[in-house]
């Protein structure tokens, strides 16, 4: 076996891992770790040490060296987290800050063309899209997947699209989707959709830090992304990418003019970002890459899935949202009780007669509960869903 997964398995190493990070002994078993993760403890000390290094040293630091000693390290730092060279990305307040710009600012539409969303898309990607095909003029067009999706159907659906709608111009795409945590096959989406020159924006927010990807062999070329949910990172960060060769293609955002045309920082809404949070970064990725990366972190949260997966899926009163391609899931994945109308009452059972914390979401075919282990879960805590699980659908 390899050795991620080895470790993937290995709860001695898990349990130790675990003390790295403060959990509140009373609250209820937290599955819901899709939201944002908790930063391990060094990274909350050094994240304090930053807000009071920041507060002492104010715009007299700021203004004199955070921009030239640690500004461009922790971009680079950034880009290297997707292999891509620094000057492909831009810091971003949030994945919806990083592709709302990248959305509002494509400038490939004309009146008459078409854009594609589809059900399982995040809503403020779905409004920005809805929001540029009404300044362009252009027809939104909304598909809404099959249930259960296969990788054949996903890739079909896209395909059928481009030959029915020749006006496309520009699709979103989710890697990873907060609904029912289904895994597009990214790859496969965008060798069909330069087929038919189908320009692609990403929303990479859960992808980043479980799923192990380069955008360029993926042949994604605008992509928008976070850093609280599987880097660690404090909350409100987040960054754009945009392929070096597409740069004309997205306009400076409002024709701001703090950085030249050339610069994809002038992409983006110039502010004043978190700086002690950017401070933070670096500890944040070196902490990240010693566990091993999304090599480490994808195989440990698909175990986690699998266990509880693997223990209800033939149950009759279970619907399991995603596959088991493994191409097609990770940890998060969202199930339904198939004899119950009220997905949030059973919620509220997980949590008040079981301490267990989820989440209720909307798809096209009913609410779901969404489950979504996180690095201080263990296979006992999986046991105790499952357990609560079963008894939930057969009650
Ligand atoms: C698929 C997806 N896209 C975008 C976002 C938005 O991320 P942010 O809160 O960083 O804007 C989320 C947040 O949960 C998400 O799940």
């Amino acid at each position: 076996m390899p050795e991620n997964t080895l470790r993937a398995h290995d709860e001695t190493f898990w349990r130790t891992f675990v003390g790295r990070y403060d959990v509140d002994p009373d609250e209820p078993l937290n599955l819901e770790n899709g939201y944002f993760a908790r930063m391990s403890r060094t990274v909350v000390e050094e994240y304090q040490r930053n807000i009071e290094f920041i507060n002492r040293g104010n715009s007299v630091y700021v203004r004199q060296h955070f921009d030239r000693d640690h500004g461009e390290a922790i971009r680079r730092q950034v880009a290297q987290l997707i292999q891509a060279p620094t000057h492909s990305v831009a810091m971003a307040t949030s994945a919806v800050d990083a592709l709302q710009s990248l959305i509002r600012n494509y400038n490939g539409l004309k009146p008459g063309d078409q854009v594609l969303i589809c059900d399982l898309e995040y809503a403020s990607v779905k409004s920005a899209m809805r929001w540029l095909a009404r300044q362009r003029g252009a027809e939104v067009i909304e598909l809404v997947h099959q249930h259960p999706a296969s990788f054949e159907s996903l890739v079909g659906t896209y395909r059928e699209a481009f030959i029915r709608y020749p006006r496309l111009k520009l699709m979103a795409l989710t890697y990873v989707n907060h609904l029912t945590g289904l895994v597009m096959p990214v790859k496969a989406i965008a060798e069909t959709a330069r087929e038919f020159d189908v320009d692609i924006i990403l929303d990479g927010a859960h992808a980043l830090g479980q799923i192990d990807f380069n955008l360029k062999k993926l042949g994604i070329e605008f992509a928008g992304f976070n850093l609280q949910k599987w880097i660690g990172g404090p909350l409100a960060l987040g960054f754009l990418y945009i392929a070096p060769h597409r740069l004309a293609d997205i306009d400076p955002d409002m024709d701001e003019g703090h950085y030249p045309a050339t610069d994809t920082r002038s992409r983006i809404p110039h502010s004043t970002p978190n700086i002690p949070a950017l401070l933070t970064l670096p500890l944040v990725f070196e902490e990240h890459r010693a566990l091993g990366g999304a090599l480490a972190k994808g195989p440990r949260l698909n175990y986690l899935r699998d266990l509880w997966v693997r223990a209800v899926r033939d149950e009759p009163g279970i619907d399991v949202m995603t596959p088991d391609d493994p191409r097609l899931y990770c940890g998060i994945t969202s199930m339904r009780f198939t004899a119950r109308r009220d997905q949030q009452t059973m919620a509220n059972r997980l949590l008040d007669e079981y301490g267990i914390f989820t989440v209720v979401r909307d798809t096209s075919v009913g609410p779901c509960i969404r489950i979504t282990p996180g690095l201080t879960t263990l296979a006992s805590d999986i046991e105790r869903l499952t357990k609560a699980l079963i008894n939930l659908s057969r009650t």
